[in-house]
């Protein structure tokens, strides 16, 4: 935890600050230039200079909604990268003369522009995080947030290990587990989850994710996919559309028509599944090439769902005509 200070000492002393359990704190050290240059307003302004104050988040709510989930809250506090880098400095390190490293610093923009996206979706939450690593989204979600109940769901023994050894550090000892296992094992999950969040979800998890969120009837999925590995199920399919209309196997110019059509094809099933989905970048591609967060909200709409499923069963099938050999 940083040096308590009151709310003007805070402001004047001009390092980043944050409230915690109705207290006001200043982070560590002084400002961090690095955060300075990562500063992203994004899609919806989540992250933002360390040096500001805390505030009100951004008044605008997602689209006009008349369904099951209720849209995002108007006006959530505002998560830092400072607040973030503080509690993880806390939470993971701690030790008196070490300090993040400069990914971690990256990591936090991320985590902060995350947690602001979960922030909107409503507090006092069951919330899963999944792929989780080492539960930096899950874990402050569960302190930050107060969200209600918060399961991890990772595969590594290691990553869990951390995971639970930072558990008994989180402030007002919320309800946090951790699970060990493959996102895909529906058995891992529980019911009815408000929230599922995977950062960085690599390769397939992304897609396992995605329906281990559908199928458990998630109300929102905060999914940011890694890497588009050969493993993606539909990566195959993406190739085998892209012979059909002549694309050359330039790698660099194939590259990313596989991983458009790979990003157009989990869209697709999410609004088929019922899920209004919206695609941003949540924060700047210097922090992350991996910078697009699909944003889904269950709505159940029939007639969105219907064109979605057929708009998904024009691009899984092999309906394109044989190209003419030139
Ligand atoms: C790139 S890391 C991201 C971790 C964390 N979400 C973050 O952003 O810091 C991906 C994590 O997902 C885990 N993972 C990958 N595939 C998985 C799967 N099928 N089931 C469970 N965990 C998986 C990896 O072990 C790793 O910890």
């Amino acid at each position: 935890m940083g040096v308590k200070l009151t709310k003007f000492a805070a402001r004047e002393a001009g390092r980043p600050r944050f409230r915690h359990h109705h207290r006001w704190y200043r982070a560590p050290g002084p400002p961090l230039p690095l955060l300075g240059a990562l500063t992203w307003t994004g899609a919806l302004g989540s992250a933002h200079p360390a040096h500001l104050p805390l505030e009100r988040g951004p008044t605008s709510t997602g689209p006009a909604v008349q369904a099951a989930t209720p849209p995002m809250t108007s006006s959530p506090p505002r998560i830092t990268p400072a607040t973030v880098e503080a509690r993880l400095q806390e939470i993971f390190i701690a030790a008196e003369g070490t300090a993040l490293r400069k990914e971690d610093r990256k990591k936090s923009v991320e985590v902060a522009a995350l947690l602001g996206e979960v922030a909107r979706a409503g507090r006092r939450r069951l919330l899963v995080d999944a792929a989780a690593g080492k539960a930096y989204v899950g874990l402050l979600a569960a302190e930050l947030l107060e969200a209600r109940e918060v399961v991890l769901i990772e595969r590594d023994a290691s990553r869990v290990s951390a995971c639970e050894s930072a558990i008994p550090k989180l402030a007002g000892r919320p309800a946090v587990s951790v699970r060990q296992g493959d996102v895909g094992d529906h058995a891992l999950w529980p019911a009815d989850p408000d929230v599922v969040t995977a950062l960085h979800a690599c390769g397939e998890a992304s897609d396992r994710v995605l329906d281990a969120a559908v199928r458990a009837q998630a109300r929102w999925l905060f999914l940011v996919p890694c890497c588009y590995a050969g493993a993606v199920p539909f990566s195959a399919t993406a190739e085998a559309r892209l012979d059909a209309l002549g694309v050359p196997r330039h790698a660099e110019v194939r590259r990313r028509l596989v991983m458009g059509l790979i990003d157009a094809e989990r869209t697709l099933r999410l609004e088929a599944a019922g899920y209004e989905t919206t695609v941003v970048p949540f924060v700047a591609p210097t922090v992350t090439p991996h910078n697009l967060l699909w944003r889904a909200r269950r709505a159940g709409e029939a007639r969105r769902m219907a064109e979605a499923a057929e708009r998904l069963a024009a691009l899984r099938a092999d309906a394109l005509p044989p190209r003419t050999p030139c």
